[in-house]
């Protein structure tokens, strides 16, 4: 069998966001509960103008325009952005897409909310981490709130290595592995099978390393929050109704920052 080496943008984008992420049993339903999570807890209204920072497939960017949000929504992949796209039109909303870098925001008093959802905070080395929140604070208006979905550090789900059957092939994705030291969740390569075109695809090498993600503890991500100017933090323990308190053994650590 040939094999071939597909970078971040075909790799991640078609087969892991797109095959892989809309592939898994009640997905929907889960997207639909964080976005009613996410509405009640950053106070939206019908009409309200949201930024979603690094939305993927845009599969909650969608959800809440169906809510009557007002999305503009990015991500670094095109090719998620297109699929993104098609997904607006076949859900018949109106959604602001396009293709951007969370790094290269110029955003300023536009937004009521922002929101970082599935662990989207954490790509980069410290200082870029922390110009993310300075540059979403700016995108804010007063008073706007910035709601981050994040993995709990103190309880990381339990990464196992599973082979999955999706349209085209199958799916090897290796557990990610964490690098205690350095606070970082380190990416494994994963595998393609791709039966359909005969020939088994690797991640290369930048897709392999775009995998990494800091993890920051309550404590950190409150200190970096307020540097960025940041006033009334609030944790979550989970990323859905009804409001759980943050706790060493929640589900996940979602952080909830007011301008
Ligand atoms: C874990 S996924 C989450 C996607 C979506 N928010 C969701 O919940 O399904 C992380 C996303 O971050 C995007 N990403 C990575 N680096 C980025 C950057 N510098 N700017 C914007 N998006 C980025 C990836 O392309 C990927 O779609």
């Amino acid at each position: 069998m040939e094999q071939v080496e597909l970078g971040w943008n075909e790799f991640w984008a078609d087969i892991f966001r797109v095959k892989h992420r809309r592939s898994l049993q009640g997905i929907q339903y889960y997207d639909t509960m964080v976005v009613k999570f996410c509405i009640e807890v950053l106070g939206l209204k019908k009409g309200g103008d949201l930024l979603d920072i690094a939305c993927g497939a845009g599969d909650q960017s969608v959800e809440f325009a169906l809510q009557g949000v007002n999305v503009t929504a990015f991500d670094i992949s095109s090719r998620l952005i297109e699929y993104a796209k098609e997904s607006a039109v076949n859900r018949n909303v109106s959604v602001n897409f396009y293709t951007g870098d969370m790094l290269k925001m110029s955003f300023e008093n536009q937004f009521k909310a922002a929101v970082l959802l599935s662990h989207s905070f954490g790509f980069f080395n410290h200082d870029e981490n922390k110009q993310v929140l300075r540059d979403t604070y700016k995108a804010l208006k007063p008073k706007g709130c910035l709601l981050l979905d994040l993995m709990n550090p103190y309880n990381l789900p339990k990464f196992v290595k599973t082979w999955t059957t999706l349209e085209g092939g199958i799916l090897l994705i290796e557990p990610h592995l964490l690098d205690a030291p350095a606070g970082v969740l380190r990416g494994r390569p994963a595998t393609f099978i791709d039966t359909a075109n005969d020939r088994i695809v690797l991640m290369d090498e930048d897709a392999v390393s775009n995998n990494d993600i800091r993890m920051y503890t309550a404590l950190e991500i409150r200190a970096m929050l307020e540097e960025a100017g940041f006033k009334k933090i609030d944790f979550y323990g989970q990323n859905k109704l009804p409001r759980m308190q943050y706790s060493s053994d929640s589900e996940r650590m979602v952080v909830i920052a007011s301008k």
